[in-house]
């Protein structure tokens, strides 16, 4: 989120860092400026025009409301608020004109799927969606730095022979796929899964789409890849959709460098675009297409998207 900051010209901005009591003492270069990391605690939230909060929910729950209280804007990257009626949930390039009411606070989405909804709005947009099926290959990062950690620790170990001790994942990550990203519900959809029907439906504001997800945890570091297959309601054009991509803000269609070219979480990694690409008509399935979309979860996932955000509400 700094990297973003500075990318995006607020080097010179009055920027204060907040972590928890580990982090204290540190520091962190924006532009020319050496910034300390101060504990997160009541006085924070004093002489602020916006704060950009990126914390597990129950902590959200815990100071959101406090900065709210003191009149500070806020941009929150939890999932706690994202299904609150009274707070939006945006991806600027689908839903912004939700920040023209200048809302106090705002919810950045779910990583894997903002990626999903900047790549299916233009679609739904031209021929309405019937149905949505998809399936993520998630990065080790979604789950914050100690899952970095602990992919990087398993792969040496697991390369030294020696046992693995999996303590954020479920299973060993390294050389692995976990179909199993959060808790599993009564009818066996993982928390993960869950998180983006809702907020799928609620984004794009279908509300009843049939769609339905599983999410798997891939041993890459950065950028989720989504395989995506979809019914619309009219017909269209592989050609046509190839075209709206490439007229919408954000989207790149291929790796980067080619527009034929497969994206992957590499090419993706430290970009802040989406990437579409392998789009190809489904077999069988009245106005079906299938395509991959990949996209940093770090940036796009959650920094850039929320930066973004915050460039609005600023503006404004
Ligand atoms: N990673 C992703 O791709 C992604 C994408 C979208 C949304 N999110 C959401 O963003 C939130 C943060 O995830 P993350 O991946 O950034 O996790 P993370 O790498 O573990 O970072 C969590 C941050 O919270 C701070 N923190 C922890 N306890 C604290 C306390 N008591 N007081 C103040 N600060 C405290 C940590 O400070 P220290 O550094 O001092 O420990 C750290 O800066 C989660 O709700 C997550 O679901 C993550």
């Amino acid at each position: 989120m700094v990297r973003v900051l500075e990318e995006r010209g607020y080097a010179e901005a009055d920027i204060r860092l907040y972590a928890s009591p580990r982090s204290a003492g540190g520091r962190i270069r924006i532009g020319n400026h050496d910034l300390a990391i101060a504990p997160l605690n009541e006085r924070t939230f004093i002489d602020l025009d916006l704060a950009l909060f990126a914390l597990e929910d129950d902590l959200a729950k815990e100071w959101v409301p406090r900065a709210r209280e003191r009149g500070i804007r806020v941009v929150d990257n939890s999932s706690a608020f994202r299904l609150d009626p009274e707070v939006p949930l945006v991806v600027p390039e689908v839903n912004g004109a939700l920040l023209d009411a200048r809302p106090p606070v705002v919810a950045n989405p779910n990583c894997s799927t903002i990626q999903l909804v900047v790549a299916l709005a233009p679609l739904a947009r031209m021929a309405g969606l019937r149905r949505v099926v998809a399936v993520t290959f998630q990065s080790a990062s979604g789950a914050g730095q100690p899952a970095l950690d602990e992919l990087r620790e398993g792969t040496r170990r697991f390369l030294a022979g020696e046992a693995e001790v999996p303590e954020v994942f479920p299973k060993p990550i390294a050389f692995n796929c976990i179909p199993k990203i959060g808790a599993f519900d009564d009818d066996g959809r993982s928390r993960e899964e869950q998180k983006m029907l809702a907020e799928t439906r609620r984004i794009l504001d279908l509300p009843d789409l049939a769609a339905s997800f599983t999410c798997v945890r891939v041993p890459t570091l950065i950028s989720h890849a989504v395989a995506v297959h979809v019914e619309t309601l009219r017909a269209v054009e592989p050609a046509a959709l190839l075209e709206a991509w490439s007229r919408s803000p954000g989207v790149v269609v291929g790796d980067g460098r080619d527009a034929a070219g497969i994206p992957t979480p590499r090419d993706a990694a430290g970009r802040d675009e989406v990437f579409v690409g392998r789009l190809r008509r489904e077999t069988g399935v009245e106005h079906g297409l299938a395509f991959w979309v990949v996209a940093d979860n770090l940036r796009k996932g959650a920094a850039t998207n929320a930066v973004q955000i915050a460039d609005v509400l600023l503006e404004r």
